[in-house]
């Protein structure tokens, strides 16, 4: 798998100007972790802001529309996060698609517009405790792989993947190390069929209740190439603790 390891916060819909400071001490504190690659994901309305406020971490949006501008009110496109200064999207998050629901074909057509407005894509995958429970949880993963992954130019270099199981986002609770590994491994696979060689250079983060208790056992399991962050990336202080694990 290439590249540094990767953690990015996905702050969600949590901050206003004040959050600006964290991000400050996050950039800051990023210097000393050259061998990390850092990112976060503010609310729409902060991206800007924290573009400015911040050198060496990559700032990220948390979803974008699959066209590129018109009458959708609420909604943000690509090349608007472009504008305001992203690296990179998220796209396909649990709550989004649970929420909005949001198809494996529309975070398909949102990851090949955030491609073709030239931001990276993290892309969010993950199976409900009962999927699991049922024993599908990785044909359930492929499954939206195979449904989710852009084609567009861009796809794979730029393209992350997020393993998140959606019982653990939030709960305190993370699969079994050895339930990563499989996961981890069985998505490989399926990038590989979808993508050739270059699927084997996509990296994989994982997601869900990431803590600075358990960043350094999860990140060491193979094939884990970073985190996706949610609550423990709303202080500095918290995220720095995971950047360091890694
Ligand atoms: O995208 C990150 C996320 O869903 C995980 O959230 O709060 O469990 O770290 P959290």
């Amino acid at each position: 798998m290439a590249g540094l390891p990767y953690i990015v916060g996905n702050w969600k819909m949590n901050g206003t100007r004040a959050m600006l400071n964290e991000a400050r001490a996050i950039d800051r504190a990023a210097a000393r972790f050259p061998k990390v690659q850092v990112g976060v994901a503010p609310p729409a309305t902060l991206l800007y802001r924290v573009r400015d406020a911040v050198e060496l971490i990559g700032v990220g949006g948390q979803d974008c529309h699959a066209k590129d501008s018109g009458a959708f009110t609420g909604d943000v496109s690509a090349p608007m996060l472009k504008d305001a200064g992203a690296d990179f999207t998220i796209v396909g998050h649990s709550e989004r698609r649970e929420y909005h629901g949001e198809s494996d074909a529309d975070v398909k057509a949102k990851a090949e517009a955030a491609l073709s407005a030239g931001l990276a894509v993290i892309l969010c995958v993950g199976e409900t405790e009962s999927q699991r429970d049922a024993g599908d949880a990785e044909a359930v993963v492929g499954a939206q792989l195979e449904g989710s992954c852009p084609k567009a130019d861009g796809a794979p270099e730029k393209l992350s993947v997020a393993y998140e199981p959606v019982w653990a986002i939030g709960t305190g609770r993370v699969p079994s190390i050895e339930d990563v590994a499989a996961m981890h491994a069985s998505i490989r696979g399926k990038l590989v069929e979808l993508y050739g060689e270059g699927g084997g250079e996509v990296r994989i983060l994982y997601g869900g209740s990431v803590k600075a208790e358990n960043a350094a056992e999860l990140l060491a399991v193979p094939e884990v190439g970073g985190a996706l962050v949610g609550g423990a990336s709303l202080t500095a202080e918290s995220f720095l603790a995971i950047v360091g694990a890694a």
